[in-house]
């Protein structure tokens, strides 16, 4: 190996920004601390508060408490008052992190995190092998960890931005339509949209069966069972029933074979029926993801953990990745007989994307 001289200035950057990572990755930990023991709630119901008093509200230990505390501090999460020994939680912070139907809500990817570091395990031998990693096979803090992370975004903007961007579906909607959901999870965009047209008739897909339970759970507490059904299937084998709109919510670069899965579609929407297709905001070529997409750190490692090993533990196994991009999108579309391809709305994470015969 030919010795290199090192830029110490460089390395000391270097070992700062990852001594910030494995903050980050600490914290998340500590967030999920606080939001199961009800930390944030309580502390925005209280305001200023000290450890001793928000130990009495929540039934926890003062000693613990009081060392949470410090590191949310720490981090700049609560502020801190010397004077009064107090800890309060700005409500900027408790958009993010005390209210869950929030549109800022965030603790989901903290939960999200937690799954995959609980699947490095199997990641390192997908590595070795190159074998896929199905979606059942993650830890279940990966499945809640998506509802909850996505599900933020959904609240926020797929019945007041997304639907009305779309060309015509709004109206079907409103109107009585069928619409099909495929790679439904746990299913909320579905019960979102059977909650804002209550005319439409609603089917959620998924081959993973424990994520169908939970999702026929979530409807009938959100009372929608009546027009809202989940059932096991493949993408590539529900019934081709004539739907008005078929739907993916972040699931469709997560499939074996998106061109067949998107023809599969086409040939199961009704005459004038759309395909649409919420995806991970990316720019078209690496290099320009890398320097415009904020999300892209994030939105690699999901991918790599979760969507490229799902993708090749399935025939053709394309793992498309969850940074794709339009260009690469409407390529996929085109092959599956779409030729009317729109990219209609943008969230923080997400690209919406409809596509017509
Ligand atoms: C990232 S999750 C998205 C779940 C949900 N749509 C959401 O946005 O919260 C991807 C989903 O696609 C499902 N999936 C993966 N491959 C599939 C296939 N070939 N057929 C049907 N569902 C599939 C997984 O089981 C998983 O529930």
């Amino acid at each position: 190996m030919t010795a290199v001289e090192l830029d110490l200035e460089k390395v000391g950057a270097v070992a700062q920004q990852v001594v910030g990572l494995a903050t980050g990755a600490a914290t998340s930990a500590m967030i999920l601390v606080g939001d199961r023991l009800g930390l944030y709630a309580a502390l925005a119901a209280e305001g200023a508060v000290t450890p001793q008093r928000l130990a009495d509200t929540t039934g926890t230990a003062e000693r613990y408490v009081r060392e949470w505390l410090a590191q949310q501090a720490a981090v700049g999460l609560v502020t801190y008052d010397p004077e009064s020994g107090t800890f309060t939680l700005p409500p900027e912070t408790a958009a993010v992190l005390a209210i869950d139907d929030s549109p800022a809500a965030m603790t989901g990817m903290c939960v999200l995190t937690e799954g995959l570091f609980r699947d490095i395990g199997p990641l390192v031998e997908a590595f070795r092998t190159g074998q896929g990693i199905p979606w059942g096979d993650h830890d279940p803090a990966v499945f809640r960890g998506t509802e909850r992370s996505f599900g933020a975004m959904y609240r926020a903007s797929l019945v007041s931005e997304w639907v009305p961007a779309l060309d015509g579906v709004a109206e079907k909607l409103e109107a009585g339509a069928l619409v099909a959901d495929v790679g439904t999870g746990y299913g909320l965009p579905v019960i979102l949209l059977a909650q804002a047209f209550p005319r439409s008739q609603f089917v959620g897909y998924d081959l993973h069966a424990p994520s169908i339970e939970v999702a026929r759970q979530r409807a009938k507490e959100a009372g929608v069972a009546d027009r809202v059904r989940f059932e096991v299937n493949y993408c590539q084998g529900y019934p081709q029933e004539g739907y008005d709109v078929i739907t993916f919510f972040d699931a469709f670069h997560d499939l074996g074979d998106p061109v067949g899965s998107g023809a599969y579609a086409r040939h199961a929407l009704a005459p004038g029926g759309s395909l649409v297709l919420v995806e991970g905001r990316a720019e078209d070529d690496l290099a320009t993801n890398l320097a415009e997409n904020p999300v892209a750190p994030f939105g690699y490692a999901a991918s790599t953990f979760l969507c490229v090993g799902n993708s090749l533990s399935q025939p053709v196994g394309t793992a498309l990745g969850a940074q794709a991009g339009l260009k690469r999108l409407r390529e996929v579309l085109e092959q599956a007989g779409f030729s009317d391809v729109r990219h209609v709305a943008d969230s923080m994470i997400n690209m919406v994307v409809q596509a017509r015969v």
